[in-house]
């Protein structure tokens, strides 16, 4: 009974991962389809292959990010990330930046506060699409 048990849980668990790694497989083609050179990772449930909008972003931008990244988007005096005078900070893949946003991070004691409880997930992406638009380049 004991060995049946072990044999019938083997099996379950192969015809899981086989299924999982198929399914696997067949999304992450679709999503990087979809996406074309857009990075397709997935940040918890939020599908990063999603653009967001330059144009709504700008109004998020103006009204939480500003007081410290600046209107010029170089750190408003070192309270922020300097995005302009360091480009790569705007350059890592999707996934990075919706997490640093959404979950913020804590650079030695630098802290940029997670926006993920303030914004939408549509917001945090527009935000993203506007900031590499005005000061990435
Ligand atoms: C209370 C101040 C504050 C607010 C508000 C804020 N940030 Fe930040 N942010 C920071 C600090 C501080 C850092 C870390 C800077 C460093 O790494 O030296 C940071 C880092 C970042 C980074 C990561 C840069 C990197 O090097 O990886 C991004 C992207 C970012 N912020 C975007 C935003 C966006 C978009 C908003 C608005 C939705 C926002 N921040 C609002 C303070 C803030």
């Amino acid at each position: 009974m004991r060995e049946t048990l072990i044999i019938c849980a083997s099996l379950l668990v192969l015809a899981v991962c086989l299924s999982g790694d198929g399914t696997a497989t067949a999304a992450g083609m679709d999503a990087a389809g979809a996406a074309g050179a857009e990075t397709a990772a997935a940040v918890g449930d939020i599908d990063t292959s999603m653009p967001g909008d330059p144009a709504a972003g700008e109004v998020v931008y103006s009204r939480v990010c500003f007081a410290c990244h600046g209107t010029d988007g170089r750190g408003n005096g070192g309270i922020g990330g300097d995005f302009v005078g360091d480009p790569e900070r705007l350059q890592q893949d999707n996934a990075v930046m919706i997490a640093t946003i959404t979950y913020g991070s804590d650079n030695e004691g630098r802290i940029m506060p997670a926006q993920g409880s303030v914004l939408s997930e549509q917001e945090i992406k527009d935000v993203l699409s506007y900031i590499r638009r005005e000061f990435g380049q």
